[in-house]
């Protein structure tokens, strides 16, 4: 085992998804069994009891590769040389809202999370912004955060990319490990876009073996951005363990890479790529090589998928508006 443990921030560490996520992460679900974590959890003050609770539990599991739990609730302590900050700690949705509601709410949360980033994270920190309304969070903490590089922040949208490889899997009735190339475009949220056009099943075109369209426009495309919504309905409470796991395999891709041949789909700051107003924190199609990701080029793009992607891009930029106007970023 190496000896440096990789230090991890966690916010909301006590909440739904962190009860998920810590254990996975202590496991050596991101970097694997040779590698020793530390964790850096933070919380608002009421909810460090309930966090005391679970590092007992954390402790109780003796796992070979965690290598210290601290937590806290001041940021600037908690996020202290880490390595990767998991922002998950927001309020979430409930039935009948939309994520963007939560916006004035939530954004308060990342701008002074982004100061105290900028402020004492190590060199080489990495953002996967979880709570909602994420892609927009993501947008406030790196704008709060001049001094790190702006590709060291990302949005989680790998929940959705994992929910459009299962319903594209069980329409064609074949393993999730047959589905490569699979993106969401956009935002995470109602207006996200995911496409098969350019995803694969068995080595051949995802769109072509589907062969109907109505199924793509009427069927896939509402229940992967409805997913959320429809989770919340049944369970009473949003998506917790899915969006934990989610959130280490986008943590795992960026440390490790993606595979050869496929790619991902991560929400990272535009540079104008497929006519992605530059600067917004948009999903694309990427792939990650040595704990950097680069953004697939020269996809082609249809007018249904050219319209799809346009509308979340534009909701977006509204989102962008909406907290400037709050003077958050
Ligand atoms: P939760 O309410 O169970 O937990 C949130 C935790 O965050 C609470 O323990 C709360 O005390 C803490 N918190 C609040 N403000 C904080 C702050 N300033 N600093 C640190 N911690 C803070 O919620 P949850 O179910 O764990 O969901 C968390 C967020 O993740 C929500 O915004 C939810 O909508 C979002 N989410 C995103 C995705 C995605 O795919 N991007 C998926 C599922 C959920
Ligand atoms: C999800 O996609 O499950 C989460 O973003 C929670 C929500 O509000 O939908």
């Amino acid at each position: 085992m190496s000896t440096t443990p990789v230090k991890v921030a966690v916010t909301g560490a006590a909440g739904q998804i962190g009860y998920s996520l810590l254990f996975r992460i202590a496991s050596g679900a991101i970097f694997g069994p040779d590698t020793p974590v530390e964790l850096r959890l933070l919380e608002i003050t009421p909810a460090l009891k309930a966090l005391e609770g679970v590092v007992m539990e954390l402790d109780d599991c003796a796992f070979p590769t965690l290598a210290g739990v601290q937590i806290g609730d001041d940021a600037t302590k908690m996020f202290d040389g880490v390595n990767f900050a998991l922002l998950v700690g927001a309020r979430p949705r409930g039935p009948g809202m939309e994520r963007g509601d939560l916006l004035e709410a939530n954004g308060g949360i990342f701008a002074p999370q982004g100061k105290a980033l900028n402020e004492v994270a190590a060199d080489d920190i990495r953002v996967v912004v979880t709570g909602n309304p994420a892609n927009t969070n993501a947008l406030i903490a790196m704008s709060n955060a001049p001094d790190i590089p702006n590709e060291r922040f990302s949005a989680l949208t790998r929940l959705d990319h994992n929910r459009a490889i299962s319903q594209l899997a069980a329409k064609l009735g074949v393993p999730v490990t047959e589905v490569k190339k699979m993106t969401i475009w956009g935002n995470h949220s109602a207006t996200q876009y995911p496409d098969i056009f350019h995803a694969e099943v068995g080595g051949k075109n995802a769109a072509e073996a589907v062969g109907d369209q109505d199924w793509i426009e009427n069927t896939f495309i509402p229940t992967v951005a409805k997913r959320g919504a429809a989770i919340i309905e049944a369970r009473g409470a949003s998506s917790a363990a899915s969006a934990a796991s989610a959130t280490i395999d986008h943590a795992r891709t960026w440390a490790s890479g993606t595979a050869e041949g496929d790619w991902v789909s991560m929400s990272v700051c535009s540079d104008g790529s497929y006519g992605v107003q530059e600067g917004l924190v948009s999903s694309f199609p990427v792939t990650v090589k040595d704990g950097q990701w680069s953004i697939v080029q020269g996809l082609e793009i249809n007018d249904f998928s050219r319209g799809k992607i346009d509308a979340s891009v534009a909701e977006l930029a509204d989102e962008r508006d909406a907290v400037r106007q709050l003077g958050l970023i």
